[in-house]
């Protein structure tokens, strides 16, 4: 991995840390690409239990998408960059475990982007938010139309995205885009420390808590559709029926089925 570092904290707390130091951490295809590939990993590793994204450095989070690869994309290459930056972030959205963005500077378009993807922000005193695309004749495209307003309201999501303009931390408390403020020196250690926390409870109550949180996000109803089937699917591996009938199917034979309708 060249911009995407994936480190342990114990006991159960992955550190996810984008890590592009010549372009303030700014997320280009190659970054998107590792980072979607690391948190697929996380997602599926029941050993991880709670997870913090940061940026590398103390200047930044992430300044946003890479805009010298943005400058000559093609409307094609632009869906597909945008559908890139969904599936990352909806990793970090739907991963059945609590996923903490640790902010530590600029959190800028995409930056706040991945941010607002996560469970919730801590941040330090020096972290600086915004959604500066308008200014750039694009718009947030990594999900911040939707999410934005999740965390701060349709009129501030709208005010904030149509002017551009920055938010320092000690506004975002105030809005509601972070959940605390913590001196830049003690971020990690913070968010780490809430990490645990949530990390030492149950899993599986933490999961389901968070599956029903984010089932009311009108931006993830087809997620949580296709996650619905992928429950319902798991819950009838086991059962009588499944072992009979795949069994039937190489024995060659039809199936007896004994299951009842509400078995
Ligand atoms: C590419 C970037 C970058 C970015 C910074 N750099 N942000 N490169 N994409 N988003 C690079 C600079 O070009 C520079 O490279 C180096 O990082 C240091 O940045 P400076 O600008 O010199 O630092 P400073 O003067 O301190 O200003 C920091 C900053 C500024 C305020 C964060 O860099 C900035 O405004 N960056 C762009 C922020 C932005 O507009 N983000 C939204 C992008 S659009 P060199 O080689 O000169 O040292 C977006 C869309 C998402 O995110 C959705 C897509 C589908």
């Amino acid at each position: 991995m060249n911009s995407v570092i994936l480190e342990s904290a114990s006991p159960g707390v992955a550190i996810v840390k984008i890590s592009r130091p010549q372009a303030l951490n700014a997320l280009n295809t190659e970054t998107l690409l590792e980072l979607k590939e690391v948190l697929t990993k996380i997602a599926y590793d029941t050993s991880v239990r709670a997870v913090v994204l940061t940026g590398d450095g103390e200047k930044a989070f992430i300044a946003g998408a890479d805009i010298a690869e943005m400058k000559d994309m093609t409307m094609a290459e632009g869906v597909r960059f945008s559908q890139l930056g969904h599936e990352a972030t909806k990793l970090l959205e739907l991963m059945p475990k609590p996923t903490i963005a640790a902010v530590n500077g600029f959190a800028l378009g995409g930056g706040t982007e991945l941010a607002i993807a996560c469970d919730f922000i801590i941040a330090s005193d020096k972290a600086v938010f915004g959604q500066p695309e308008v200014g750039l004749g694009i718009i947030p495209g990594f999900g911040g139309t939707l999410r934005l307003a999740k965390f701060v309201g349709y009129p501030r999501a709208k005010e904030l995205i149509f002017s551009g303009r920055r938010v320092k931390a000690e506004e975002a408390l105030r809005i509601g885009l972070a959940n605390e403020i913590v001196p830049a020196a003690n971020l990690m250690n913070r968010a780490l420390e809430v990490a645990q926390d949530i990390a030492s409870q149950s899993a599986t109550a933490v999961a389901a808590a968070k599956r029903l949180l984010t089932e009311f996000s009108e931006s993830v109803g087809l997620n949580f559709k296709l996650d619905s089937e992928a429950q319902s699917f798991g819950q009838l591996l086991g059962t009588a029926d499944q072992r009979e009938g795949m069994t039937a199917f190489i024995e060659k034979r039809k199936p007896a089925f004994v299951g009842k309708q509400g078995d």
